[in-house]
């Protein structure tokens, strides 16, 4: 289908009529990471595919569904499924989501990931915030024609990740006693985890994490103007850096483990917006 601003207003309208309030902030939260929308309060529910103009979810087992609530003391929105160019979408596709958002009246997303530590300094289970990030692959989500209602054809990217949010990451995790980094995220598009020879490429171009999600996401978010916080948790090590192959176990077993402590970060962030 193509995209316009009518296209993405028809979603935000179904889903305004289904709602008696604005959400402020959006949830985008990564594999294992997602229970935390189990703690919304008064949720109202919407399926992906009631939604006019949506995407749907390619995996008949994922959720595929807003849930739109209270979570500490915040209006929230959040998905849970989330839309990775491995796929199969389009770039220009994956910006449905945040431009909805956006004219739900959303100005903060938090958009969380699990993540391959390229900086050798990181430990598995360790959150490290996106400071910033590097995508060399594949087309721009916001190629095309541009919808100037969105922001302009062409945009700033030098402060993506709100300073602001980060500092108060910052300051909760140390409060909490969490450790926390801060570094770059790199893009890679998946669905293969990265070769080691990938790795020691992303290593010398400034990467400290590896991922498949959230930068397609970021980039739609600054098009439009609106705050974004990036966390990413580190799962594994990246390719190479062990002695040992990266494998989907290990993710899912890490992101199980870290969940809790997540989450409570997250809470306490949220509440702090
Ligand atoms: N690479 C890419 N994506 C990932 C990884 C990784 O090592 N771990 C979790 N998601």
């Amino acid at each position: 289908m193509e995209y316009t601003y009518e296209s993405f207003k028809e979603s935000a309208d179904y889903i305004l009529g289904r709602i008696d309030f604005k959400p402020e902030i959006a949830l985008i939260l990564g594999s294992s990471l997602g229970t935390l929308s189990e703690e919304i309060k008064n949720p109202v529910i919407i399926d992906y595919k009631d939604i006019p103009n949506f995407l749907r979810t390619t995996v008949d087992s994922h959720a595929g569904k807003l849930i739109i609530g209270e979570l500490g003391g915040k209006k929230v929105v959040c998905m849970s499924g989330r839309f990775h160019y491995y796929e199969g979408y389009e770039f220009e596709q994956l910006v449905t989501p945040i431009r909805v958002f956006h004219l739900l009246g959303v100005e903060t997303v938090i958009l969380t990931n699990a993540a391959g530590a390229v900086n050798t300094s990181y430990k598995t289970g360790e959150i490290m915030i996106i400071e910033d990030h590097i995508k060399l692959t594949g087309a721009s989500p916001v190629r095309g024609p541009n919808i100037d209602e969105f922001g302009p054809r062409f945009f700033d990217m030098s402060n993506t990740y709100t300073k602001e949010y980060r500092d108060l990451t910052k300051k909760i995790a140390g409060d909490l006693g969490i450790k926390i980094n801060e570094g770059v995220y790199f893009y890679c598009t998946g669905p293969q985890f990265e070769s080691p020879a990938e790795i020691r490429a992303i290593r010398a171009l400034g990467g400290d994490a590896v991922g498949m999600s959230t930068v397609t996401e970021a980039i739609t978010a600054a098009h439009c103007g609106m705050n974004v916080l990036g966390l990413s948790l580190m799962t594994n090590m990246a390719a190479g850096v062990l002695d040992q192959p990266v494998t989907t176990e290990e993710v899912d077993e890490t992101a199980e483990k870290a969940a809790d402590e997540f989450k409570i970060l997250l809470r306490e962030i949220i509440k702090n917006m």
